[in-house]
């Protein structure tokens, strides 16, 4: 496939470096999802070195993108190109996870000219990417699912934006035409077994595309036919920086190591209460729950930082509870819907110290909802960098029941975006629960949470 009507003329397309890198472990994630800061580090590095000369720039008009942050060249370099844009309020949103209609969207916008296509996916239409999507689909950079869709609004994963990048720029071959020596992940192998979704596959379909995007090469083109003749060193990028505050914590994303877990910038005890947090959010959290007494309101901090041994307590106490309510109920069935409840543990975002739980009387039920704080709480919890983690419409994503007293730090310009956007955490940052895990999940009938 020749790269068509479009020169793509900022971008390499000759030379084939590697743009993405792996993890420490080994692993290249292919099922992750990739932040739109990640994307434009990688469409940055993708740049030819003209394209750099003349257009690399640390300045931006976005609010959250800030010159020191890694991304900052990447994203103002490529907005400076005309082909990333930010968000209505003057946010970029880098940590967000990207689309599959963003992503889209940002490829075609290397191309000079976007002729008028007939969109093939059904809910592509009336969507703002559609003629980006269309074309894209035409020139078969991306193709949609078996069932015809396109799923614009999902967040796509790493090897789903592979492989689009890969066949824009008219990139890759088979594993024939590869070099033995060539760099390998644990988690894109041939002839093994891979856990994709919760299911074991063999041959992942993206096994070519990301060792394309891995492995710098020299090669020679027959019958159309790349073949790989030589590996060159891989460029070094500068990695990405995760931020502590924002990580998502999930029945399917588990700390590390939560047996002996703490947070890495400390904890501090929280005012007029026995809890702890740690240390930025408990300032935070003090500086809002002044706020809030100065409207004539109040609230108590019940639960803060917790440790792994209180969680297990708390989560068996949950699943005994569930027990003695439905007597006869299996231990596993009683297990599922304590789940829901009280996080199984490991997993709760009270044992990274960025949780609390508010509460007028010391209980912790859906009415806090319908109370004064509690309504205050969530008109202004995002002004001091808190999120309501676990909405009442999005217990089917996060795997817990509404919980209206549990507010989550992330900081202020990722809260703000996050509770504008309309998105639980597992949505904004495309770190959904495996689909095993949500098969599983089994709600409560009627009955609200503790802790
Ligand atoms: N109740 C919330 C989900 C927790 O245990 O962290
Ligand atoms: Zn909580």
């Amino acid at each position: 496939m020749q790269a068509s009507a479009n020169s793509f003329a900022l971008l390499e397309t000759t030379l084939h470096q590697a743009y993405i890198t792996g993890y420490e472990d080994h692993t290249i994630r292919p099922n992750q999802s990739i932040t739109r800061a990640e994307t434009a580090a990688m469409l940055y590095r993708l740049l030819t070195e003209d394209s750099k000369n003349q257009f690399t720039t640390d300045h931006n008009p976005f609010t959250d993108v800030n010159q020191g942050q890694w991304f900052c060249t990447a994203v103002s370099t490529l907005y400076q190109t005309e082909v990333l844009n930010g968000y209505p309020e003057g946010r970029f949103s880098p940590n967000k996870a990207i689309t599959r209609g963003e992503f889209a969207a940002i490829i075609c916008r290397f191309a000079d000219e976007i002729p008028k296509t007939e969109n093939p996916f059904d809910d592509v239409k009336g969507h703002w990417a559609e003629e980006l999507i269309a074309y894209a689909a035409a020139q078969h950079w991306l193709a949609g699912y078996p069932d015809g869709s396109f799923a614009p609004e999902r967040c796509i994963t790493r090897a789903e934006a592979i492989t689009i990048i890969n066949r824009a720029l008219d990139r890759g071959t088979d594993h024939e035409h590869m070099l033995p020596d060539m760099i390998q992940w644990s988690d894109n192998q041939l002839n093994s077994y891979i856990m994709e979704n919760g299911v074991y596959v063999t041959d992942p379909w993206f096994y070519c595309a990301i060792q394309e995007a891995t492995n710098s090469h020299k090669y020679t083109r027959e019958n159309q036919i790349e073949q790989w003749t030589e590996l060159t060193k891989n460029p070094q990028w500068e990695q990405p920086v995760k931020d502590f505050y924002q990580i998502v914590i999930n029945r399917s994303n588990p700390i590390e190591n939560p047996e002996n877990y703490v947070p890495p910038t400390g904890l501090a005890a929280i005012k007029g209460s026995d809890q702890r947090m740690e240390t930025q959010a408990a300032a935070a959290l003090e500086t809002m729950l002044r706020d809030l007494r100065a409207t004539g309101l109040s609230v108590m901090a019940v639960s803060g930082y917790r440790t792994y041994e209180r969680q297990v307590y708390l989560y068996q106490n949950q699943v005994r509870k569930v027990l003695s309510r439905n007597p006869g109920m299996s231990q596993a069935e009683a297990e599922r819907i304590a789940a829901t409840i009280s996080a199984i543990p490991g997993t709760s975002e009270h044992e990274l110290g960025l949780a609390i739980d508010l509460s007028t009387d010391g209980s912790l039920t859906e009415s806090f909802a319908h109370t004064a704080a509690g309504k205050w709480l969530y008109a202004h919890c995002a002004d001091y960098g808190f999120i309501l983690r676990y909405p009442a419409d999005k217990q089917e994503i996060t795997g817990i029941i509404y919980e209206p007293w549990h507010f989550r730090y992330v900081g202020i310009e990722p809260a703000k975006d996050i509770m504008a956007s309309g998105l639980c955490m597992e949505e904004y940052y495309g770190t959904y629960l495996s689909k095993a895990d949500s098969e599983l999940l089994t709600f409560p009938q009627g009955i609200g949470g503790i802790e």
